[in-house]
Parts: structure tokens; sequence; C-alpha cells
């Protein structure tokens, strides 16, 4: 199985897209709703939720589990990489969003000078910063925190004016450094895109960093085959969230456009 993590629905938008890119494989999908938004948490709580679920899903039989929350990958996947995954599961993988949304944004900018908007946890670990630097040296990167956004899209508020209001706001001290490129550094700023795409500059690249991290993927699995074989094939996929509230499900349910069987489960 692959498994999918997030702190709470963001990775939906990534799940989507890999059960598009690549269908037939068997998704795993854990949202850690329970303790959602880890936006505002220490780098050492960060780590301990990421590698707490990223066992969880181990345990489930995932071969490889993409961290689908920027967050959690600025904040952990390179310590769970580095000093965790090899010691204890040396022959599983976990990748990250940060990486894949990087080299696409050095290569979509014409001018390089691109912008990030995230959560304040990804902006302030200069992580996007540091990989675009080293996959296009001199790259200006701008960063923008938009603390406010996750709460209001976890609690079902997309769509309201208000939310476009405050979403302007933080769009708009990234207009005078005239960038080409958008990263949206926050998988849940999926669901806000085509209010990015609306609110920057006109000719501006939004890149859609959940396609993007499913065709990564699907490249990585058809170069790595000794991974590629390990991976379950058919069967239902499965969503598992550490706490279930009506709106969750509602969320759920309107993006995937179906209804799917929600199973709560304890991390600790
Ligand atoms: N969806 C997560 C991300 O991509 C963050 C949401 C949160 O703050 O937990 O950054």
């Amino acid at each position: 199985m692959i498994g999918i993590f997030d702190s709470g629905l963001g990775g939906l938008t990534v799940f989507k897209e890999v059960a598009k890119a690549l269908p037939g494989y068997r998704l795993l999908y854990l949202g850690d709703t329970a303790r959602t938004p880890y936006g505002n948490r220490s780098q050492d709580l960060i780590y301990k939720f990421t590698k707490e679920a990223v066992e969880y899903l181990f345990r489930q039989g995932c071969q490889l589990v993409i961290i689908a929350c920027n967050t959690a990958s600025a904040e952990a996947l390179r310590k769970i990489q580095r000093e965790w995954l090899s010691k204890n599961y040396p022959e599983r993988r976990v990748l990250g969003v940060i990486r894949p949304v990087a080299e696409e944004a050095s290569q979509a900018t014409k001018s390089g000078r691109i912008g990030v908007v995230g959560t304040r946890a990804t902006v302030s670990s200069g992580a996007y910063g540091r990989e675009l630097e080293a996959l296009k040296p001199g790259v200006k990167v701008f960063s923008q925190a938009c603390p406010l956004l996750v709460p209001l899209i976890e609690e079902g508020q997309a769509k309201r004016p208000e939310t476009m209001k405050i979403l302007r706001n933080y769009v708009r001290p990234l207009k005078a450094p005239k960038i080409d490129t958008l990263i949206l550094g926050c998988t849940h700023y999926q669901f806000l895109y085509r209010q990015f795409k609306s609110a920057g500059q006109k000719g501006i690249k939004v890149l859609d960093s959940a396609k993007i991290t499913a065709e990564k993927l699907k490249d990585y699995l058809a170069r790595h085959k000794e991974i590629e074989v390990k991976l379950e094939k058919g069967g239902a996929n499965r969503f598992l969230a550490t706490d279930l509230t009506e709106n969750f499900k509602k969320i759920v349910r309107d993006w995937l456009g179906e209804e799917v069987k929600l199973e709560k489960v304890d991390l600790g």
C-alpha cells in the first residue's frame, strides 16, 4: 500500500491526484484530525506527531509513505529519513511534497522570482528556499505565512467571501517583488487554488502542488522498481483519521465526490 499522511484533510488533494495518476494501487490515507493544525507548532512536536503517523502507516503494511503535508515535510521529513528510517525500516521509503514542487518551480520560473505561501512553520523553516537555491542557485524566494487559512478550510469556510478577503491580504505583499511563479506550500491551499489564481498578478503561474506530487511519485515508482513491486495493487482504498467529526466527513465527501468509509484510529 501507499500511505498518504497529512495533519488533517489537506492531503486529500494529493490523495485525489495520486488515485488518478496511479489507478490500481491501493492507498491508505491518514489525517491527524485530532491534532491539526500542525502549522503553528514547534519542530519537536511536528517531528513527534509525524513519526507516529508514519510508523502507524508502516504497521498497516505501507511500503511507501508520502508526507502530503508541507509543514510535516519541512519540519520532520529530513530527520525521519536520516535518523529514524534507516535504523527502523531501512527497506521502506518516506517521501515529501517540498522537493517535487521545488523541482517544478525551478523549471517553471523565467524571472527566477518565486513566491511561496504556507503555514508559519513551513515559512519559518526556510525549506522551500533551501531546495530552490540548491536546484537553481541565485533564485529569489519571497515567502508569506497565511496562518488563518488552514482553520478556515478545516471549518468548511473555503468559499466564504471573508476567506477571500483574508487571502487577498496575504497575497498583497507578494505583488511588489514581481514573482512569476507561486508555490502553494500547504496542501490545504489547493482547496483555494482558483482564489489564489485570481488574487495574484495576471499571468503568474500558480503551481498545482497535488498534481505535481502525484506525477513525480509516478515517475519515482517507474525508476524504483524494487519499491514498486512491493506495493499492493487492487483492493479498496482506506481512510483513517484520529478524530471524526461531521464537518470532516462532509469535506471528505464533497472533495472526493463519493461517500467513503472513515475509520477512527489512535496513533498513541
Ligand atoms: N496541510 C498542511 C501543510 O501542507 C498544514 C496544515 C496544518 O497546519 O496542519 O502544510
